[in-house]
């Protein structure tokens, strides 16, 4: 049996998560695991029609397939993704993945690997590959032999799969395509006065509705918003993963593109900012994706704290909820404030341009009133991910963030609550007596809301 690996690290084979695939491959020695660089190589897949294709006469010759990619900002890597739509585009590739029991693998830290699970699905949905199994794993699983045991069960589980043609699961409804053609109305003016508006798009050129809604925007501000397109800033490529950033937030494209000089500028210097693209695939551009990926030169610092964000999208926005919470995630995660999103999926020209209006008005008020909404689980969950990495395990590698997080408070244990640990250690045995625990559980509710009474006595 064969199994095409694709691999997804921009790092190729000094890739962590190849190194899950070298141990199913000592584990399961009767199985070829053909293992391609997917995205390390995607200048030469992009540029040399006959090694792409060879990679595609891997897949149409293999048993099945697995998707193997490190998680980066809530996805795959920008070369990975530009890998998947240069497959969505390409005839005979869609033929080759047709019908192939599919696998999806990733390492991470956890922090919102479903929601690249999640896309991944959809892409194999939309390619018609049998969708069988999916795995995360955390980076440093393999160490431990329960792990091991347990990657062991995923490999017999997709292997068995692909034998037996278990049939798949399918997740994911086909995409239906906006019809519409926007054309704008004129909107009121929102005066800005004094806040920086900037409109990132990848490509205008693209979409005649993405194109027509990012000038209404633009136009309704008073100033005009600055408008900046990622193709003309001259993006040279992908976060390569080098990490070399961890120390001080020096990226090894600095002086090399015009990124870094774009994002220090022109993005940090914004108050509001609207992120334009299309829908590509699932998700937006491969090269709106690099602009997620390279800001990874900050670390984990929530660099676009305090701005207000909204989303301008062409394509079937509502239909996929997975890049909805993508984007409500990074905009929290950053503790930034999001707008909201308009995109030209199922609305009229008027409906398009009442959302256009409301995020125009929205962003310029909140911007001049410094309003953040209160963190959902979004931020909450994936902030104590980073906390507990950055004091830990990354520490060394992403000594600048350890820096930032120390200065700003952000180790915030419940471990440093001493107050709140003496009392836990004084009253939970207490409660193990019966008729104190009778009194603790009648009284519970009062108690509880003995802190609320002084906070509204305050605000009287
Ligand atoms: C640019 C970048 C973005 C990342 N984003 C995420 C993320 O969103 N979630 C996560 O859990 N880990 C994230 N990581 C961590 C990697 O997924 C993790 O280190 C992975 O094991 C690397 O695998 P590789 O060596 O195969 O490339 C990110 C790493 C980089 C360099």
């Amino acid at each position: 049996m064969k199994i095409a690996v694709l691999n997804g690290s921009p790092k190729g084979e000094l890739s962590v998560t190849m190194q899950y695939v070298k141990c199913l491959q000592v584990m399961f020695k009767d199985v070829e695991f053909r293992i391609m660089d997917a995205a390390a190589k995607i200048n030469k897949l992009e540029q040399d029609e006959k090694y792409f294709s060879a990679l595609i006469e891997e897949i149409a010759s293999s048993d099945g397939v697995i998707w193997g990619f490190p998680l980066y900002y809530l996805l795959v890597p920008s070369q990975y993704k530009r890998f998947i739509e240069l497959v969505y585009i390409n005839n005979s590739a869609r033929a080759a993945f047709q019908g192939k029991p599919a696998a999806v693998f990733t390492t991470s830290i956890n922090f919102y690997d479903h929601t690249a699970h999640n896309y991944l699905n959809a892409v194999c949905d939309d390619l018609g590959m049998r969708y069988i199994a999916s795995y995360s794993a955390r980076m440093h699983d393999l160490l431990r032999s329960k792990e091991r045991k347990r990657l062991k069960k995923f490999g017999e589980i997709f292997l068995q799969a692909i034998r037996e043609k278990w049939p798949a699961l399918i997740n994911n409804q086909p995409l239906v395509m906006p019809e519409i053609i926007y054309s704008p109305a004129s909107l009121n003016r929102v005066a800005t006065l004094g806040k920086k508006v900037l409109i990132i798009a990848d490509d205008l050129s693209v979409n005649g509705n993405l194109r027509a809604m990012a000038e209404t925007l633009q136009k309704t501000f008073t100033p005009p918003a600055e408008v900046v397109q990622l193709r003309d800033i001259g993006i040279k490529g992908g976060c390569l993963g080098c990490l070399q950033c961890g120390m001080d937030n020096n990226c090894v494209y600095e002086g090399k593109d015009g990124f870094i000089d774009f994002f220090r500028q022109k993005v940090l210097g914004a108050d509001i900012l609207f992120f334009a693209g299309t829908i590509y695939d699932r998700y937006l551009s491969s090269l709106w994706k690099a602009f997620f990926d390279r800001s990874f030169f900050l670390g984990h610092i929530p660099v676009l704290q305090g701005k207000q964000i909204g989303f301008v999208i062409a394509g079937p926005l509502k239909q996929i909820a997975n890049l909805r919470q993508i984007m409500e995630a990074y905009t929290e995660s950053q503790r930034a404030n999001l707008v909201g999103f308009v995109s030209d999926d199922g609305g009229s020209s008027a409906e398009i341009d009442a959302g256009l209006q409301h995020l125009a008005l929205f962003a310029a008020d909140f911007a001049l009133q410094d309003y953040i909404k209160p963190p959902t689980f979004l931020r909450m969950g994936g902030f104590k991910i980073f906390r507990d990495e950055i004091w830990s395990g990354l520490r060394m590698v992403f000594q600048a963030d350890h820096r930032y997080y120390k200065k700003h408070g952000f180790y915030d244990f419940p471990q440093n609550q001493y107050k709140l640990q003496l009392v836990n250690m004084i009253v939970t045995p207490l409660t193990k007596i019966p008729f104190l625990r009778r009194e603790f559980v009648k009284r519970i509710k009062k108690e509880m809301l003995k802190p609320f009474k002084s906070a509204l006595e305050k605000v009287k």
